[in-house]
């Protein structure tokens, strides 16, 4: 049965084996875990299998861009590896988006999500003037998450903040993913627009990315286990 908890766990190793040491301190049946381009890149297809026999369900984060062959046939070869959800940028357009989404509805029984990356909540007003966009981060994820929906995918990833007008926005089912998630007093790190697992899904997020709150506490389990208790989950 699939992972009741909305939590996913980002595992941000350099290596393959501190990467597995941490998943096996951690529980499928209480989170699933990303894997970013740092450790799939070292790691290969090879750490998907790994954690796929730990029994978890994946989130391969590798946000294709790319003509829209390419990624079609990169978020096909994932499916195929059977990750539970996958991205592509959303300003990689329509026509991108519209051939992943008809690669993976090729595929027999596909149940892997397909999810549109918006604005890098590292970019501010100045840097999308740098590349020629003249609208506010606000103004331009909600013209991304518009085209993303219409483009076929299952949801976008986006801060927590904009869950609220985007869940209003495209509806309660289209997938809204959140990282920059805080359990009360943790530490912030360099996340600068963030919120509790509580706030993030009241305000409409579907899944909690969640790294070093979890990743780099004493206690991994115990602060994974306590912030699904507070989301009402108990496993
Ligand atoms: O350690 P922390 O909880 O900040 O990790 C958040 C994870 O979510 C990291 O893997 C980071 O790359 C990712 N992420 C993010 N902000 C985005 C998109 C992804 O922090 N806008």
């Amino acid at each position: 049965m699939s992972c009741q908890s909305p939590i996913v766990v980002a595992l941000d190793y350099p290596t393959m084996a501190q990467s597995i040491e941490m998943a096996k301190r951690l529980d499928p049946n209480q989170c699933r875990v990303k894997v970013g381009k740092e450790l799939y890149t070292t790691a290969g297809p090879a750490i998907l299998d790994s954690l796929h026999a730990l029994g978890f369900e994946v989130f391969l984060d590798l946000k294709f861009h790319d003509i829209p062959n390419t990624v079609a046939n990169a978020v096909s070869v994932a499916a195929k590896a059977g990750v539970w959800m996958v991205n592509v940028h959303a300003s990689g357009g329509r026509r991108m988006m519209e051939a992943s989404a008809n690669a993976l509805q090729q595929l027999p029984n596909n149940n892997t999500l397909l999810i549109a990356v918006t604005v890098l909540t590292s970019m501010d007003q100045s840097d999308l003037v740098e590349v020629g966009i003249d609208a506010t981060p606000e103004q331009h994820v909600k013209r991304l998450a518009a085209l993303a929906k219409s483009s076929g995918m299952d949801g976008v990833v986006c801060s927590a903040q904009e869950s609220k007008m985007l869940s209003t926005e495209l509806g309660k089912d289209f997938v809204l993913v959140t990282p920059g998630i805080r359990p009360t007093g943790s530490d912030q790190g360099d996340q600068k627009r963030i919120m509790t697992p509580t706030d993030a899904m009241a305000a409409g997020s579907h899944y909690l990315v969640m790294g070093r709150p979890i990743t780099q506490a004493a206690d991994p389990i115990a602060v994974l286990t306590q912030a699904n208790a507070d989301l009402g989950i108990l496993i």
